[in-house]
């Protein structure tokens, strides 16, 4: 079962679930039925070949799936549930929430215990047991980026029910941006009559190779989002609607030009962006990353905003309303007269001053209409609102900071939490960067360190991200946060001491299963060929060496590109000069190839060779140490991934490389990345120093220590 139970007490023997178990539950309130119909439905989706009956009131003998509502306050709050198998009879106690839940584990245990979710009229193997559980974080959530690319209402429903399958309860609506506007506003037609479109989208990875030049958009009617909140509540997930400002306004800014500080300007596009259509006024963006044409902070603009929200807030009984406010770039605020007015009118210190002003008047609003805002952790630069929740992203000081100021606090870093990343060394399709693989995701702990417990409180929860540049189709959405999403349902549900990888790692057969029965299009990167470069004991080459989590797949190697003979991979490979195109391949026993993976080696004077290294890079760009600066291996222009680099934060990389020996050296060059959508930036300055070793008996370092040499920085 994942996410693991708090707690389960295995019995003896088997429940065969069969045509003849029919559903009762114990009181007649809307949610109880509500629950009954659904796991009624579900079960006839697992072509049971019949409908159990549901039926009002306790059971008399007959066999049955019971739903026992405890109608007990303490245990709604914990919502928690009991599941209680025995031979004939199947009993869940809990709240209507929690019942929920129960039938969640119900369901999964029934797929994990059946080869075929398909009875044929005959019966279901559930072992006999009883589990009490309870979630440990009350806030888990995924969220969905609508708004780079459109998903359909089936789709947002089918990501409702995997977000129901694994216990998180916020669904997290990413609906405007500036790719496109994708929620109907009554009042400004012209939101989605323009703003849901853009007229081309760039291809490959930003800032493009070329653009489609179609024509791209779509939105959520009104009934719609009603349709969908409507669902998510029968599922008990919360919808949490986000509307972004002051920033990543493009869209709305193209509908309604007004709302920019400089409505006359056209859209800056850069003349290196692919463009499709025409580039004057203000247009919806065709391509990803941050862009300066912002909300103005103007009464038109406030007013605008407010009716959206009127518009916005009843359609979604969440609590919160997300805000956004995250990447706002600061340029028209400066740029603009009225915007340095408003500044020294309301005596604020600067444009992070105004930003803060603009989001209190914003909570402000939305306070006084009985909900409160949560926004990304920008909201925190020139002073926090006084009742605003955060959602900490760009690492987790944000959460940290707003916790320490008592306030709620959602963590998503992106070092464990943004599913856009790639899960896979190997990864073949295009995706935003980042390498997240699945242990790392099943690592995070979302109470961070530095909170002491009191602060920690301030945590409800965390949430997975799914923007989707690079995700154009459902497919693709499933491919990303399956299996990753699994694992951090348990970290956001199970107890933190059961969390364990190696018990997660042995259930993973059967979670991969259970998906495969769903035709769910899920990520096989667990099983993926994992292969590392790492140091010869006398520095004379590199050694090659490859691992895979993969039981029934064989490693082989091709020598080449010249060469397609598989020869048997010996473990492992000593390589002491350039190699254009050996690679490593997984077959399984009919020779079909599970994993691949393709490696050139390009020597230099440094390769290979003692490298230590004075600071410690930063733990999102480790690479495999500082031996991935000379292990042979070169990033080629527009595929280089983060992974085979070094990143640092704060602090200088300085590293030595021991040659070994007194040579010439008539040139250095030093490989640098250059991603500033990621906060990649080449280095300010490179220096060089070199000296020498006279052998004098001492084992003395001598000679001229700082020499400059040239360097050359390729990108
Ligand atoms: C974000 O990823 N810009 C919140």
């Amino acid at each position: 079962i994942v996410p693991l139970p708090a707690e389960v007490k295995m019995g003896k023997g088997n429940c065969i679930l069969s045509n003849k178990f029919i559903i009762r539950y114990d009181s007649e309130g809307e949610g109880e039925i509500q629950n009954a119909i659904y796991l009624q439905n579900e079960l006839k989706r697992w072509k049971l070949k019949c409908q159990l009956r549901t039926i009002q009131g306790l059971s008399h003998g007959q066999p049955s799936i019971t739903l026992i509502n405890y109608h007990g306050k303490d245990d709604d709050a914990l919502n928690k549930y009991e599941l209680d198998i025995s031979k004939n009879s199947i009993i869940i106690y809990g709240s209507k929430k929690s019942l929920f839940s129960g039938i969640q584990t119900l369901l999964q245990l029934l797929s994990s215990n059946n080869k075929k979710l398909e009875i044929k009229g005959i019966k279901l193997e559930i072992p006999q047991l009883k589990i009490k559980d309870y979630p440990r974080f009350a806030y888990r959530g995924m969220h969905l980026d609508v708004a780079r690319h459109f998903f359909p209402v089936a789709f947002i429903k089918k990501y409702i029910d995997y977000l129901a399958a694994y216990k998180f309860n916020t669904f997290h609506w990413h609906l405007t941006d500036d790719q496109g506007w994708r929620i109907e506003i009554k009042k400004y037609p012209l939101l989605t009559q323009v703003g849901a479109f853009r007229n081309g989208t760039i291809t490959g990875r930003y800032p493009g190779k070329g653009n489609d030049s179609i024509r791209y958009g779509g939105f959520y009617t009104q009934q719609q989002i009603k349709e969908v909140v409507q669902y998510a509540a029968e599922r008990y997930i919360d919808v949490l609607p986000e509307i972004e400002m002051p920033g990543h306004a493009s869209a709305a800014i193209a509908a309604y030009p007004q709302l920019s500080c400089f409505p006359e300007e056209d859209t800056k596009i850069l003349s290196s962006t692919p463009w499709a259509g025409s580039r004057k006024g203000k247009q919806v963006q065709q391509t990803w990353g941050v862009f300066e044409d912002v909300f103005a902070p103007t009464e038109y603009t406030f007013n605008f905003l407010q009716n959206v929200l009127d518009e916005v807030m009843p359609l979604f009984p969440s609590k919160y309303i997300h805000i956004g406010g995250d990447e706002c770039p600061k340029e028209s605020w400066k740029r603009s007269p009225f915007c340095q007015q408003l500044i020294a009118a309301n005596n604020l210190k600067d444009e992070h001053g105004l930003q803060s002003y603009f989001i209190q008047r914003i909570e402000k609003y939305i306070n006084n209409k009985g909900k409160k805002i949560i926004g990304w952790d920008e909201i925190l630069e020139g002073g926090l609102a006084p009742n605003a929740a955060v959602m900490s992203w760009r690492g987790e000081e944000g959460g940290i900071e707003a916790a320490k100021q008592k306030h709620d606090v959602v963590m998503t870093p992106g070092s464990h939490c943004y599913l856009d990343h790639s899960q896979s060394k190997n990864e073949d399709s295009v995706t935003i960067g980042g390498y997240l693989p699945l242990e790392k995701v099943y690592s995070y702990e979302p109470i961070p360190a530095a909170l002491s417990a009191q602060q920690a409180g301030y945590v409800l929860g965390a949430q997975g991200n799914v923007w989707t540049e690079y995700i154009k189709n459902s497919s693709k959405v499933e491919y990303m946060i399956f299996p990753r999403m699994i694992a951090l349902s348990e970290v956001l549900w199970s107890p933190k001491e059961k969390r364990n990888w190696k018990d997660f790692e042995k259930r993973l057969p059967t979670i991969f299963e259970r998906l495969e029965k769903e035709k769910i299009n899920y990520s096989k990167a667990y099983y993926d060929l994992q292969a590392t470069v790492m140091p010869t004991k006398n520095y004379d080459g590199v050694l090659w060496k490859a691992e895979s989590n993969s039981k029934i797949g064989k490693i082989k190697l091709i020598p080449s590109y010249i060469s397609s003979v598989l020869t048997d991979y010996i473990d492992p490979i000593m390589i002491k000069g350039n190699i254009n195109g050996m690679s490593l391949v997984l077959i399984d026993e009919d020779q079909r190839r599970l994993s691949h993976i393709i490696q050139s080696f390009s020597f230099n004077k440094a390769t290979g060779k003692k490298i230590t290294i004075a600071n410690q890079p930063s733990p999102n760009y480790p690479g495999d140490g500082a031996f991935t600066l000379v292990n042979g291996v070169q990033n080629e222009k527009g595929l280089a991934k983060g992974s085979e680099f070094l990143g640092f934060l704060g602090k200088d990389l300085d590293v030595t490389i021991d040659l070994g020996a007194v040579m010439d050296i008539k040139k250095v060059t030093l490989h640098t990345l250059q991603q500033n959508g990621s906060w990649i930036y080449l280095p300010s300055k490179v220096e060089v120093t070199y000296m020498y070793a006279i052998d004098t008996g001492k084992n003395a370092l001598l000679g001229p220590p700082d020499k400059m040499l040239s360097v050359d920085v390729a990108q």
